[in-house]
């Protein structure tokens, strides 16, 4: 989000068909909610493509890259890491400490498909859990990107938009912006 280092989230693993939802829910929350990029596998062109188009329409800032060594983009992140998972800290616990290290530096936030290597586990600074139950990355990511923002993510401004939703207790309007 505008005024603080980015924020990226890597997506780790995608199967075609079976992640197709989950992948694109992944990218889409990521934007929605004030992180600024996400890195997918190639296999997830599909979801690449929408995420893309989402933000033409509705604007950004927000990247999505395709790379083929997502273990490479964590190994070399420079900045802090972070990996959502049942097993990690309650983010209660952490949410603090990665606040903390945000303010200084970019931080990679690693969400899962399938099972997560545990070089995964050991690479990251933080492992943390949305609860210690079982659920959902899209869930996951949500909660903790809310949590890492304190609600600012809400009041977000949009650039280079050429539709925005008005709101309304009733209806569904969307409109184009005035450049
Ligand atoms: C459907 S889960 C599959 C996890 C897989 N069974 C494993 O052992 O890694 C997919 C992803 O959702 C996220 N996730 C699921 N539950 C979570 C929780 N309670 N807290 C944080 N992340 C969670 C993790 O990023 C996980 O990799």
């Amino acid at each position: 989000m505008e005024n603080s280092p980015e924020v990226a989230v890597l997506r780790l693993g995608h199967r075609p068909g079976r992640d197709e939802r989950m992948t694109t829910h992944v990218g889409l929350t990521a934007r929605a909610l004030g992180a600024d990029r996400l890195f997918v596998e190639p296999a997830a062109a599909g979801a690449e493509g929408t995420v893309s188009e989402v933000t033409d329409r509705f604007g950004g800032p927000f990247e999505v890259e395709s790379t083929d060594s997502p273990k490479t983009v964590l190994r070399d992140w420079e900045g802090a890491t972070c990996h959502l998972t049942m097993y990690g800290l309650p983010v209660q616990g952490v949410e603090g400490e990665i606040r903390k290290a945000h303010r200084e530096k970019p931080l990679l936030i690693v969400v899962g498909a399938e099972k997560v290597p545990f070089s995964v586990y050991e690479r990251a600074d933080w492992n943390l859990g949305v609860t210690n139950q079982p659920h959902s990355e899209v869930a996951a990511l949500a909660v903790f990107l809310d949590r890492l923002f304190e609600g600012r993510e809400l009041d977000r401004e949009w650039a280079g938009a050429i539709r925005q939703v008005v709101p309304e207790a009733t209806g569904k309007t969307v409109e184009s912006v005035e450049k």
